[in-house]
């Protein structure tokens, strides 16, 4: 179906639904997940510059780190014929929605302001389809990062850990000084983001094998066995509390000092910034023992649903999101580093200055992969079978050995 078509059923659908007629023309109605502290300052940097050109924002926020909740709840207002303006989306899902060919066509802006030149290729890959653009990237997160209280480190020996030999030495250090090693949030999306990290410490080629080509060798064989144990290891030095943990509340007992590390992506640096933390003198961000020099990308970007009347609010959007000088004021609240390659980093701190000269040479060097875990390796029914594999692993309900063979399994299932 045409995307005017589209656009002209979803408005009748909608009808006289409040939700709709609450929104004049020059609103956006934004669905995202950016509940946490440190996502909410980034947001609000988005809400004031888009305030600024006259176009107005109704929140639609669904809790839920990593967006699954968010994706649940915008396929019910799209089969409600009631889609949001604008949405929060990651990698596959992104190009999911633009193969059902409901997505605003973003090229008048992005021509304008000449995306093709400066957005990153590994980004573009889900911000164009069919060589259209239908998406505006945001940011770049990564996700294998560690995120150390500096105290709990001095106490522990003082030296950033830089091999998972090293890594365990450090967690065994910080249990023995009485504070919980490692901070963590028991939910699927949590125990395969570091499921990510430790993927990609097995190196480079072990990371493309398995998670980008799925290769069913790589996904069953001694390596993901020896994945699983790693994962075994890091599993022993959680609190009993664990689970179900949100993420936020795990980066806030390593801000605290009740904690000595959390291994998240570096929306978590959002929350360290947010409760007024510096880098290098109350925490410190390293690279995931063993992955120096290889990035896990994952990018936030903006897709607009057609709607009639919204077209020049959304353009605007479009526009503002992809402004050098958003790019830095986000990017810098965030955590996360611009998603254009012409962007200074004179505003940001050591944290964000290592991840654009991680992100820039990683991706030199061809070791930029997209993250598993948040949606940029595989499509969502890959993902979630992985989610579900990993989290009944880390929860005691396999073997190592039995995961890395169900792993291989729960991924044939669904291709
Ligand atoms: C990721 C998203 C980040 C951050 C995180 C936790 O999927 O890309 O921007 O919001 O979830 O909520």
């Amino acid at each position: 179906m045409r995307l005017t078509t589209i656009a002209a059923s979803i408005a009748l659908a909608a009808g006289m639904s409040s939700a709709v007629t609450s929104t004049m023309a020059a609103d956006v109605e934004v669905l995202h997940w950016w509940t946490a502290g440190g996502e909410a300052a980034a947001l609000d940097v988005l809400k004031q510059d888009l305030e600024t050109q006259g176009v107005g924002w109704k929140d639609m926020p669904v809790a839920g780190g990593g967006g699954e909740a968010a994706m649940t709840t915008l396929r019910a207002r799209v089969t409600a014929g009631n889609a949001p303006t604008a949405v929060q989306m990651l990698g596959f899902d992104i190009t999911d929605w633009a193969n059902e060919d409901v997505l605003a066509n973003l090229n008048d802006v992005a021509a304008t302001e000449n995306w093709d030149a400066v957005v990153p290729t590994a980004l573009q890959a889900f911000s164009k389809h069919d060589g259209n653009w239908i998406a505006a990237p945001v940011n770049v997160h990564s996700t294998n990062w560690v995120w150390i209280s500096k105290s709990a480190l001095d106490a522990a020996g003082g030296k950033a850990p830089e091999s998972w030999e090293e890594l365990v030495a450090v967690l065994d250090a910080m249990k023995a000084n009485g504070i919980t090693p490692l901070a963590h949030g028991g939910q699927p999306w949590q125990d395969a983001t570091i499921f990510d990290a430790v993927v990609l410490s097995m190196g480079n080629e072990f990371y493309k094998q398995s998670m980008i080509d799925l290769d069913m060798d790589a996904l069953s064989g001694e390596e993901m066995v020896e994945v699983f144990k790693r994962m075994e290891t890091l599993r022993s030095y959680v609190d009993d509390n664990f689970s179900g943990r949100d993420w936020n509340l795990a980066s806030a007992m390593v801000i605290e000092g009740k904690a000595g590390m959390q291994m998240m992506g570096d929306w978590a640096k959002g929350e360290f910034l947010k409760a007024g933390q510096t880098p290098g003198e109350d925490f410190l961000c390293i690279r995931f023992p063993g992955t120096q020099g290889s990035v896990t990308f994952n990018s936030d970007q903006f897709a607009m649903f057609g709607q009639e009347g919204d077209a020049d609010a959304q353009q605007k959007m479009a526009a503002a999101i992809l402004s050098p000088t958003f790019q830095s004021a986000f990017n810098v609240v965030k955590g996360s580093v611009p998603a254009r390659t012409d962007v200074s980093d004179a505003e940001f701190d050591d944290c964000g200055k290592k991840g654009m000269k991680d992100l820039a040479e990683a991706n030199e060097a061809g070791s930029l992969f997209g993250s598993m875990a948040h949606g940029h390796a595989a499509p969502a029914a890959v993902k979630n079978a992985v989610y579900d594999v990993v989290t009944q692993h880390f929860n005691g309900g396999l073997s190592n050995e039995e995961a890395a063979e169900e792993l291989a399994n729960a991924v044939d299932a669904v291709l």
